[in-house]
C-alpha cells in the first residue's frame, strides 16, 4: 500500500494559502471579523479538521473566540490542556496523540491530534488558535511552520 501524506500539502502549498490569506484579510482589521474569517478559511481549505478557532487571553485564562466546528469549551486557565500549555509557554504544542497529552481537555472525543499557535504581537500575548484533527499525527512539522506563516500574516493584518 502507498503511504501517502496525511495534509497533502507540501510548502507550495502553504504559499498559496498565505497569498489567499493576505487576499482574505486585506481590506479588514477588527479581530473579530478577521478572526472569524481566518478560521473559517483554515477549516475549510485544511483538509482532516474537526475544529478550528480561536481562544483569547482574558487575564490568563483563555476564553473562546470565532471558531469553526463543534461547541467547546468556554474558558482554559493557562496551563491546562494543550490550549492552555501554548498559553502559558507561549510555545506551538504540536501534539500527534492528544490522549497521550497530560491535562488534555477532551471536548470532542473524536479529535485525536492537534496543533495550537501562541498568537503574539509587540510582546503581548493575545490567545491562541487552536487547529483539531480525528486523524492521529495529522500536523507535520511542515504544516506547523505553513500554519506559524498564515498566523503571521493574520497577526500582521490585524489590529489586535
Ligand atoms: N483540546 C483542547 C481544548 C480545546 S478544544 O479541543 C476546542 C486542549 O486540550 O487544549
Amino acid at each position: 500500500m502507498i503511504d501517502l501524506p496525511q495534509s497533502g500539502r507540501g510548502l507550495e502549498g502553504y504559499s498559496l494559502l498565505a497569498a489567499q490569506v493576505e487576499a482574505l484579510l486585506a481590506d479588514e482589521r477588527d479581530l473579530i471579523a478577521n478572526a472569524a474569517q481566518f478560521a473559517a478559511f483554515l477549516f475549510y481549505e485544511l483538509d482532516g479538521l474537526s475544529w478550528a478557532g480561536f481562544y483569547f487571553n482574558r487575564d490568563e485564562q483563555l476564553l473562546l473566540g470565532p471558531f469553526q466546528g463543534r461547541v467547546a469549551c468556554v474558558r482554559i486557565p493557562f496551563g491546562r490542556g494543550v490550549c492552555g500549555t501554548a498559553a502559558a509557554t507561549r510555545q506551538t504544542q504540536r501534539v500527534e496523540d492528544v490522549h497521550a497529552f497530560a491535562g488534555h481537555i477532551a471536548c470532542d472525543s473524536a479529535s485525536n491530534s492537534e496543533l495550537v499557535v501562541p498568537l503574539e504581537k509587540h510582546g503581548r500575548l493575545l490567545g491562541v488558535l487552536d487547529l483539531d484533527s480525528p486523524r492521529h499525527a495529522r500536523f507535520s512539522l511542515e504544516d506547523q511552520q505553513g500554519i506559524e506563516a498564515l498566523v503571521a500574516i493574520f497577526l500582521r493584518l490585524t489590529d489586535c
